[in-house]
């Protein structure tokens, strides 16, 4: 095995380990950030940024449910403007590549609030073409190839940092939707947002979460996950950034046989934030028992026929 055997580049960023902060876990602060990354994260994602600042949806906005939570937030934020300033002041800070997730309601905003957090330090975009549950964002574009490939187009020509697409899971076939973000110049894909999702208290009768439907994250969303992954990385070569319900060293290997390069870690940090550690360590003794060099060496080996 290498001695940098964990280190991985993909897709115009270069990680220490394969790991990463989901986005919507530790929120808009550096200090957040910092303390991910010394407990052991390759990179953080942040949560979603917008145009304008935007409230959020009203209590309750999380609930547990069985193996996982479902949340609907309502993509709270301050705003690229106030966010750039928590970008620049994070990128003199963080030794750790800093990805800034971006929301918005046509290919425009996307491609303003990209640029802007590009100009202020972000390491590379992602795009939440994903939230489940708010309207004239999120799934509804990422759902169409059409408005997908818009989306994604705009955003090309507004930065050159590197672009990653947060996929959906539902949809009925997600490799069109990843043909989509492809063909329209995604560097990479995250795969994937939260199932959507409710819950409902018997006592009231009622739904749980303020905005009654959300998403759900954690361990009940891994098969699906994973299947996502596979199924797209049976039919294309880009780079794929596995996520959902992954807390420990054995999840991330599935997701590495499955065709993932690198792997998101969301719901599981809530419960320990040095799970990051924990999961490098157990990645780097699988390789070492199965002489692998590095994780590019197991990326995809379950498709083998
Ligand atoms: C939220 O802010 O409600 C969640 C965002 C997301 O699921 O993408």
């Amino acid at each position: 095995m290498e001695s940098n055997a964990l280190s991985i580049s993909c897709a115009g960023l270069t990680l220490n380990n394969p790991t990463m902060l989901a986005s919507g876990i530790m929120g808009y602060s550096t200090e957040s950030f910092q303390r991910i990354a010394n407990s052991g994260a390759g990179a953080v994602v942040t949560k979603s940024v917008g145009i304008q600042p935007r409230v959020g949806y009203v209590n309750p906005t999380v609930v547990q449910a069985e193996s996982g939570i479902i949340n609907a937030m309502g993509l709270p934020n301050p705003g690229i403007t106030i966010f750039s300033e928590e970008i620049k002041f994070s990128k003199m800070i963080l030794r750790v590549p800093l990805v800034v997730s971006i929301f918005g309601y046509s290919a425009e905003d996307y491609a303003e609030v990209a640029k802007k957090a590009s100009e202020a330090g972000a390491d590379a975009i992602e795009l939440n073409v994903s939230c489940p549950h708010v309207k004239q964002t999120g799934a509804e574009i990422g759902q169409s190839p059409k408005l997908l490939s818009e989306v994604v187009q705009q955003v090309k020509i507004a930065t050159n940092k590197p672009l990653i697409v947060k996929l959906s899971p539902n949809v009925t076939d997600i490799t069109i939707l990843a043909q989509a973000a492809i063909e329209a110049g995604a560097d990479a894909l995250t795969v994937i947002n939260t199932l959507k999702a409710i819950a409902i208290d018997v006592e009231t009768q009622t739904p749980i979460l303020g905005n009654i439907k959300g998403g759900l994250s954690g361990a009940a969303i891994k098969p699906v996950a994973l299947r996502c992954v596979y199924d797209i990385a049976d039919q294309f070569k880009i780079p794929i950034i596995g996520c959902g319900g992954i807390k420990n060293w054995r999840d991330a290997v599935e997701f590495f046989l499955a065709g993932a390069s690198i792997v998101q870690i969301g719901t599981a940090v809530a419960d320990n934030i040095e799970v990051f550690q924990s999961i490098t360590k157990g990645i780097e003794n699988y390789l070492r028992k199965k002489n692998a060099r590095s994780v590019k060496d197991i990326v995809g080996l379950a498709h083998r026929k």
